[in-house]
C-alpha cells in the first residue's frame, strides 16, 4: 500500500466522508440495526410457542424446521397453536372462541374434549364457525388443499385436526414424531425470501465496517466476514434440520454469532463515523 493511502487509512476513512454521506450511512446502519432487533422479536412472536412453551428455545427451532419426538401424553405443542396465536388470531369470531380453542390445544387437544364446552363453544363448533370457510376441502381455497380440516364447510374431521394440533395418534410406540411445522414448499418460499435479502445488508454493513479504524487488525479481519459466513450455517441449518438433529444447533449457533458480530459491526461503525480523524494524518 502506498504511504499516503496508508496514512489516510490510519487516520480513518469514514470520518473524512462529507457530512451528508456520513449522515446517510449512519441512518442506514441504525435502521438496519433496529430492523434486526424487530426481526428477532418477530421470530420470538411467531415461533416462541412452537414447542408449547413460551420463550425461544432449541425445541422451538426443532419444532419449526426439524420436527421432533414428543412423549405421548405430553402437552401438545403444535402448528395450530402457533397459528391461532399469530396469523389465524384475526379469524376468531370472539375472544371467548379463541380462549376456548387455545385452552383445548394447550391441554393436549384430546379427542374426548373435542365436543366439550359450554353450549356452542366446543372446539369442534369453533372450528366449524371460524375456520372451515377457508380450511374446508370443498371451498377449494389454496389453503384448503394444503391444510384441510374437513370435507366441507360444516364438518370437521378430528383426524385431520389432530395432525395440526399435535395430538395425532402416537405411531412407533411411546414417542410420537411431530412433523416440522415448515413444509418443504413453505421452506422454499422462506429460504428464497431470506437468502436474497439478508446477504445484501450484511454485505453493506460489513463493507462499511471494513473501513473503520479498529485494532487489533486480526480481530477486525475476523469480524468483517463473520456475519456473512454464519449465514451459510443458518440457511443450511434450516434444511439440515429436516434430516439431522445437528441442524437445530447450526441455526442456534449461527444466529448467536451473527447477532454478536453484526452488533459489534454496527456499533463500531457508527462510532467511527463520528470520531474525529486521526490528528497526525489530518490533511494539511
Ligand atoms: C380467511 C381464510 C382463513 C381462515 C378463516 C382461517 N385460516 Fe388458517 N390459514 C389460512 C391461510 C391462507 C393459511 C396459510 C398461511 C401461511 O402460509 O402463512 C392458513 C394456515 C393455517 C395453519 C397452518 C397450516 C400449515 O399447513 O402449516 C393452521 C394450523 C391454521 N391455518 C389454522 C386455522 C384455524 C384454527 C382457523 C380458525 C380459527 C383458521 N386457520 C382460519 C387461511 C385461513
Amino acid at each position: 500500500m502506498n504511504e499516503s493511502v496508508r496514512q489516510v487509512f490510519a487516520g480513518g476513512v469514514l470520518p473524512r466522508l462529507p457530512l451528508g454521506v456520513r449522515a446517510l450511512l449512519t441512518t442506514f446502519i441504525v435502521l438496519i440495526g433496529c430492523g434486526y432487533v424487530i426481526a428477532f422479536l418477530n421470530i420470538q412472536e411467531r415461533h416462541g410457542m412452537a414447542d408449547g412453551k413460551p420463550g425461544l428455545s432449541l425445541d422451538d427451532i426443532r419444532a419449526v424446521f426439524g420436527g421432533y419426538k414428543k412423549t405421548a401424553g405430553a402437552a401438545a405443542s403444535s402448528r395450530m397453536l402457533t397459528m391461532i396465536r399469530s396469523e389465524m388470531r384475526q379469524y376468531f369470531s370472539s375472544d371467548l372462541d379463541f380462549a376456548a380453542l387455545e385452552s383445548w390445544l394447550t391441554t393436549g387437544a384430546k379427542q374426548e374434549a373435542f365436543d366439550q364446552g359450554e353450549g356452542k363453544r366446543t372446539p369442534r363448533k369453533i372450528i366449524v364457525r371460524d375456520c372451515l370457510r377457508c380450511h374446508g376441502q370443498s371451498t377449494g381455497t389454496g389453503i384448503a388443499k394444503e391444510s384441510p380440516f374437513g370435507p366441507d364447510e360444516f364438518e370437521v374431521d378430528y383426524d385431520k385436526i389432530a395432525l395440526f394440533a399435535g395430538s395425532a395418534p402416537a405411531t412407533g410406540g411411546e414417542r410420537a414424531a411431530v412433523p416440522p411445522q415448515y413444509t418443504v414448499p413453505r421452506l422454499i418460499l422462506f429460504s428464497h425470501q431470506h437468502m436474497l435479502a439478508i446477504p445484501i445488508f450484511t454485505l453493506l454493513v460489513g463493507l462499511a465496517f471494513s473501513l473503520i479504524r479498529f485494532t487489533p487488525a486480526w480481530l477486525k479481519g475476523l469480524i468483517t466476514p463473520l456475519p456473512m459466513l454464519t449465514l451459510i450455517f443458518d440457511f443450511g441449518g434450516w434444511w439440515l434440520a429436516r434430516v439431522s438433529g445437528l441442524g437445530a444447533y447450526f441455526i442456534l449457533a449461527a444466529g448467536g454469532v451473527f447477532g454478536l458480530a453484526f452488533g459489534v459491526q454496527i456499533v463500531a461503525t457508527v462510532f467511527d463515523l463520528w470520531r474525529p480523524p486521526g490528528d497526525q494524518e489530518k490533511p494539511r
